[in-house]
């Protein structure tokens, strides 16, 4: 397989200092108990907890990600934080373009774009989320939709090595509702087939795609097995280490 399996956790706003820390020992110890190399796991904790996060994982292999960040380097952007601190810290990743960003706080494609291109030239990787709403979806533009988030917020300087894609269908984020596992594999072949456009066909059969929106321990199996699906990332079940455990079982 080319493509590493990629199982990340995004906690959201979630997580104090004890139960981030406690959240963060326990899937690493849970993670170095299967001693496996084929996949690999990202937590990506809130910025309050970077820190503390990165100690309790050390020597683990789970990796350090952030869920957002700006695309400038530094400066006069109050309550922001830029991927050069991101990097400083010991972040591997971070995710850009989130549909709760997108949505909360009206981000553009072309600002995803430019964070993404500023985080992967600080030298992190990114996990560019994009997905359609249910209207979008009821009026048959998935597709569509989706075309135009990977043309509008992959940046130039993307390749197989420093992107991923997470395709996140906005209205199975929280809600226990998935699309059949048809669906999602199709849409990622389409995601897929925009990508060789964007990037090459070279550099787009070997970038990740992960599906995200209620994956848990009951449906990861089916979902992981897809063929274009490489990885999940994972919200509410990321947040209990025996679920999130299950699932990286799952991958297997
Ligand atoms: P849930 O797994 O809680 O549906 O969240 C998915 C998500 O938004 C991950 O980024």
């Amino acid at each position: 397989m080319v493509r590493k399996t990629l199982i990340a956790g995004n906690w959201k706003m979630n997580g104090l200092l004890d139960d981030g820390i406690a959240l963060a020992k326990g899937v690493g110890a849970e993670f170095k108990k299967t001693g496996r190399r084929d996949c690999e796991v990202l937590v990506c904790p809130p910025f309050t907890l970077l820190t503390s996060v990165k100690k309790a994982i050390k020597g683990t292999r789970v990796q350090l990600g952030a869920q957002d960040c700006h695309f400038e380097s530094k400066g006069a952007h109050t309550g922001d934080v830029s991927p050069v601190m991101l990097k400083d810290l010991g972040c591997q990743y971070v995710i850009v373009g989130h549909s709760e960003r997108r949505t909360n706080h009206g981000e553009s494609n072309e600002l995803i774009s430019k964070k993404a291109a500023a985080a992967i030239e600080a030298g992190l990787k990114v996990i560019i989320c994009i997905g359609e709403t249910e209207q979008e979806r009821d009026a048959g533009k998935t597709i569509d939709v989706c075309t135009k988030q990977i043309m509008g917020s992959v940046p130039q300087n993307a390749t197989d090595k420093n992107t991923v894609i997470a395709y996140e269908p906005v209205w199975a984020i929280g809600t226990g509702k998935t699309p059949t596992t048809k669906d999602v594999e199709d849409v990622h072949a389409a995601i897929r087939k925009v990508l060789a456009k964007k990037c090459g066909r070279a550099v787009a059969n070997k970038m990740r795609i992960l599906y995200g929106g209620s994956m848990k321990p009951t449906n990861a199996k089916e979902l992981l097995a897809l063929p274009d699906v490489d990885g999940g990332l994972i919200g509410g079940a990321s947040l209990k280490v025996a679920d999130f455990a299950a699932i990286i079982e799952a991958s297997k």
